[in-house]
């Protein structure tokens, strides 16, 4: 037989795919899935079930999404971030957050390109960029996992096209200042790259902090690509619904790619994720238990693994933690594998958000409190005892 994709094959099991398959325990709790652990809003079951009923599931959507919700996702652009779009010329309505990464990069990359993003980062940037034969090439985040500059003045080069940030992040837990926001306009515009925004988890954000979107910067909005996804925000990962704005040029583009890939986007749920966005710009307070109850899981995590020797910054956003583990004589993937066999609780090895991170493992306290305060008394005990 003639070989398979060589770019395919070249990429590993997800690592969080490969966790689940060692939680056989019958008592296993799994800090290892980025995943709401709350419902998803009633107006969004019940517009999606109105739309099932009125056949939507029966017709294809615009490829580029329905009116009303890219008219939604316009509104809430001008009101929630500050960025101008006009629903026809900037919106585009995706396969979830994961379909927005893709879309960017298609739209901007060539083979050779390089992407400069923050590591550790999210997975999937490293990935998709190599199936359109580019690079993601990674700036060492500060200690405390900010975004480094002199990192970036580093690595920039002629075959860089874009720089890349996701805040707040997954790992880390890390959100940029508007101070940090405004550097890495500016870098970009000196530098004349794109600028791709991974919004996805804008809303999970404590302390009062404030995401601030790039493209709402002067001088950015025709070189920033600003993704999201009803997926963290709604509760809605199993929709697979997602948006994106973007320069005018390159929607078409994008449309060029969703048609004869995807040929647009799951037409009922749509509807659903029009009706979770309106409601939350009716009432923005609507989130705020649950923005509270992230908060105090945070607190939690980071509290009990600091205590446990296993340093953490402390995240201002998403609902990661990244501790290192190196104190404990083990790297990410020793530490994860062995708290998996000896207590069946799952973290995943930071070695697969990047190369900086090897030494730390990713937790995700999106979970109920009594089993996140399991979880802790089993690592606590883990890093005493080693079971
Ligand atoms: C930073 C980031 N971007 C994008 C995604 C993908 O989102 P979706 O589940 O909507 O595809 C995730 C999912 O975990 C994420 O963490």
């Amino acid at each position: 037989m003639k070989p398979l994709s060589v770019r395919l094959s070249g990429v590993p099991k997800s690592s969080i795919r490969k966790l689940f398959d060692l939680l056989t325990q019958e008592d296993a709790i799994s800090l290892g899935i980025g995943q709401p652990d709350f419902p998803a809003p009633q107006a969004v079951i019940d517009a999606t079930i109105a739309a099932l009923r009125e056949g939507k599931g029966s017709v294809y959507a615009p490829t580029m999404g329905i009116p009303r919700l890219k008219a939604i996702i316009a509104q809430k652009l001008q009101k929630e971030n500050n960025i101008a779009a006009d629903p026809e010329k900037n919106v585009m309505v995706t396969n979830g957050g994961s379909g927005s990464i893709t879309l960017a990069f298609a739209a901007i990359l060539n083979p050779g390109d390089e992407v400069i993003l923050f590591s550790p980062n999210f997975l999937s940037y490293f990935y998709v960029a190599s199936y359109f034969d580019a690079k993601a090439v990674e700036a060492p985040r500060r200690p405390d996992f900010g975004p480094s500059l002199d990192a970036l003045e580093k690595l920039v080069s002629p075959k860089t096209k874009a720089v890349l940030i996701n805040s707040p992040n997954n790992p880390t837990g890390y959100a940029c200042s508007r101070a940090e926001i405004e550097a890495i306009a500016s870098f970009c515009i000196e530098h004349d790259l794109y600028l791709i925004s991974d919004e996805v988890y804008e809303k999970i954000i404590y302390d009062g902090f404030t995401h601030v979107s790039p493209a709402s910067l002067d001088g950015m909005a025709d070189r920033t690509i600003t993704l999201n996804a009803a997926s963290k925000t709604l509760s809605l990962t199993g929709f697979r619904v997602g948006y994106l704005c973007a320069p005018e040029p390159m929607l078409p583009l994008m449309e060029n790619y969703i048609q004869y890939t995807c040929a647009g986007t799951n037409h009922p749920c749509q509807y659903g994720v029009a009706a979770g966005l309106e409601q939350i710009l009716k009432e923005p307070a609507s989130l705020d238990p649950v923005i509270k109850a992230y908060q105090k899981k945070r607190d939690a995590c980071y509290a009990r693994l600091n205590e446990a020797g296993l340093e953490c910054p402390k995240p201002r956003g998403a609902f990661y933690i990244m501790p290192r583990v190196d104190a404990t004589g083990m790297d990410g993937a020793a530490f994860s594998r062995r708290l998996v066999e000896s207590s069946g609780v799952a973290v995943v090895p930071g070695g697969g958000f990047g190369k900086y991170s090897a030494n730390h493992v990713r937790v995700s306290y999106a979970i109920d409190d009594l089993k996140l305060d399991d979880a802790l008394s089993r690592i606590e005990r883990f890093v005493k005892s080693g079971k």
